[in-house]
């Protein structure tokens, strides 16, 4: 049993641990303070962390008004991401691991890529891309396994100023064909397989079958994993492998304007179509840099492992550019916490004597389940700091996490961030702030959060406050448009509370300004630490013969966080079964991917709507979770009879 009062404390850092530390509580108090009275001196000062081919005259030019949403971040400086992360490290770290690449099967050799090693892969990627007619500003699609040939392709387009935007290897191929068609892509990099967690996934079959629904100019480049046979387009499938040998080993950088776009990535919104969220290079690569050193208290010669992918934002950041842009070394590991056995994440800790650990809640309660005794058999002295991000960490998480992996000796940092905010926003900095868990504790430098009442949108002035998160100033990292629509990005950002920036969650600040943050108030919901819009799995269901209609919330889960809970309505003369149950799980893993698969389907004759046709997923939510006492003001509903149909049928007993 978890002892609930302990974890009603406040943790300190250890003395040896401040000790050493970048900030500690002073530093951080006056750090903070000065960031916000006068961001303009303190990120001009703090951009010196880069290398800046032409020094940039303007630090800050951003407005949160109404109808001119515009961010600007040393505009007029001219960087290269890739010059950045690699070639500055030349002189004194050629010979030092850039990146640990840890395979998902156990029984083949890791590797260590070198500084000099990363360079000349690179550069071979990035001449590839330039024979394939790859230009700057051209947008490139990766959907990869987690190899170090992803990190090559990232670094490579930033090398020559493309565009990069990865697609999760999760994704389905109607996925990765929306997302090349969204951004026009011109090129794809794939692999043959994907090993995970000892099964394979079809990489190349996958873009094949994407391939379909794009124009039949996209260019496909292959890099063998497995060397299993896969099919060939001549023409339009090229051997990166082949190609990347047949390269020159140097590829010259180019000049980057800090406000030229660095990559796309797509995360779930409230609507149905992702969004194709812009970071540009100048800005991101200070705050993903600055914060991948502070929040980790990352030191020369640690090494730093972040389990992520590199599909998801926490990759580029904590993976690929944070870690390379500090000259670190950074572990990319192909596999999954529970395969071949519920160790491997501490046997990999050991093996690469990992000194930062970052992961998400999500995983560390599916190990919680599986015993303590897999944490105990491997030697994790080497640990300094862990962390957590996706979520809220519970107490039971936390408190797991904080003795057998942490030996009660390693700071916690809860990190609060976003696809769109390119690193933390909120997150204890480990020598400076003491840790309550389950909380992510104050904001990072030159951040202004502000709490809102969510209907007024009054700001909360009193330092106890309950409400929505918002931030009333811009900062480097944040993203500065949704890629070909700038107006959706206004709307979905900028419009409920006028000059602010929402983020979409809710939060609470006790009494010691610390941030508590409690969920999504949109219709995101967060599952296994991955963000699904439940409107994307709603179009996924109702684009299947059978179904009429759909209506899909969030429901606890006690592994995964959230589950996904449908409501579904069939088409006139359909029958439910088990048997159409099934066929509409995998349906929705064919349209979206495995992660999106409903955990529970609910056969609903109808949904409850208002008189003006609008659902009421307030009172789906309640149901799905089990909690239909309190069901609120039902009198508006055009059939309250339906809500007793859905209550008795309810799929959620727990
Ligand atoms: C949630 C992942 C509580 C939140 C980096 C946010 C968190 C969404 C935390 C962004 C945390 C992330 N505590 N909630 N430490 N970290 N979230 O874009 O709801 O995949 O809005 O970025 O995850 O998810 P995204």
């Amino acid at each position: 049993m978890t002892d609930q009062s302990a974890l009603k404390s406040v943790y300190p850092a250890s003395a040896e641990f401040v000790a050493k530390a970048h900030v500690d509580a002073a530093g951080y108090e006056a750090r903070y303070a000065a960031s916000v009275k006068d961001p303009v001196a303190f990120w001009g000062e703090e951009a010196q962390r880069i290398d800046w081919i032409k020094p940039f005259t303007r630090v800050k030019d951003t407005s949160f008004a109404p109808g001119n949403i515009s961010i600007k971040w040393f505009e007029d400086g001219l960087l290269n991401v890739s010059a950045n992360c690699i070639d500055r490290h030349m002189l004194t770290r050629a010979n030092q691991t850039a990146i640990i690449w840890e395979p998902d099967d156990p029984k083949e050799p890791a590797q260590h890529i070198t500084y000099a090693q990363l360079l000349e892969n690179t550069c071979r990627v990035a001449n590839v891309l330039k024979a394939h007619g790859v230009t700057k500003g051209d947008r490139v699609v990766l959907y990869m396994p987690m190899i170090p040939e992803a990190a090559y392709a990232m670094l490579a387009c930033t090398r020559i100023g493309a565009i990069h935007s990865v697609v999760f290897g999760g994704f389905s191929p109607d996925a990765l064909a929306n997302r090349v068609n969204d951004c026009e892509a011109k090129l794809v990099i794939t692999a043959d397989w994907a090993p995970r967690g000892g099964k394979k996934t079809g990489l190349k079959d996958n873009t094949d079958k994407a391939m379909l629904h794009c124009s039949d100019k996209v260019k496909v480049l292959v890099t063998k994993r497995t060397g299993d046979q896969t099919s060939w387009v001549e023409g339009r499938d090229f051997d990166l492998n082949a190609e990347m040998a047949a390269a020159r080993p140097y590829c010259p950088y180019v000049e980057v304007g800090a406000e030229d776009p660095m990559f796309i990535l797509y995360t779930s919104g409230s609507t149905g179509k992702p969004k194709g969220v812009v970071h540009t290079t100048g800005g991101y690569l200070v705050f993903a840099s600055l914060t991948h050193q502070v929040t980790f208290d990352y030191h020369d010669g640690d090494v730093f492992w972040c389990t992520a992918d590199v599909g998801w934002v926490t990759g580029h950041s904590y993976i690929v550019y944070g870690p390379l842009a500090n000259g670190a070394t950074t572990v990319m590991f192909e596999g999954v916490p529970t395969w071949p056995d519920a160790g491997r994440f501490w046997e990999v800790c050991a093996k690469h004597k990992v000194n930062q650990f970052y992961t998400a809640p999500t995983a560390i309660r599916s190990l919680m389940g599986l015993g303590a005794e897999w944490v105990e058999k491997h030697d994790l002295s080497s640990l300094k700091l862990l962390g957590s991000v996706g979520e809220p960490i519970n107490p039971e998480a936390w408190s797991w996490y904080n003795t057998h992996v942490g030996k009660g000796k390693c700071p916690i940092v809860d990190t609060f961030w976003q696809t769109e905010t390119g690193g933390h926003i909120i997150t204890p900095i480990p020598g400076a702030i003491p840790q309550k868990p389950g909380s992510a504790t104050k904001p990072f430098f030159g951040i202004r959060p502000e709490v809102l009442d969510a209907a007024t949108g009054q700001v909360q002035t009193g330092t106890e406050a309950e409400g929505v998160l918002c931030l009333s100033d811009s900062w480097p990292g944040q993203m500065r448009t949704l890629w070909g629509d700038h107006q959706r990005f206004e709307e979905a950002y900028f419009s409920q509370y006028k000059g602010y920036y929402f983020t979409g969650d809710g939060c609470r600040r006790d009494a010691d300004g610390y941030y508590w943050i409690t969920g999504r108030v949109d219709d995101v919901i967060n599952v296994s630490g991955h963000r699904m819009g439940t409107a994307e799995v709603e179009s996924a269901l109702v684009a299947h013969d059978a179904v009429a209609e759909a209506a899909v919330v969030g429901y606890p889960h006690d592994i995964k966080g959230q589950g996904i809970y449908a409501y579904v309505t069939l088409m006139k003369g359909v029958e439910p079964s088990d048997d159409l149950r099934k066929k509409l799980e995998a349906w929705v893993r064919h349209e979206i991917g495995p992660i999106a698969k409903p955990d529970l389907i609910q056969w609903a004759p109808g949904l409850p709507k208002t008189r003006s046709g609008k659902i009421m997923r307030r009172i789906l939510r309640k149901i799905a979770e089990n909690d239909f006492g309190s069901l609120g003001d039902t009198s508006t509903l055009a059939d309250p009879a339906v809500v007793d149909d859905l209550i008795a049928n309810r799929m959620n007993r727990g």
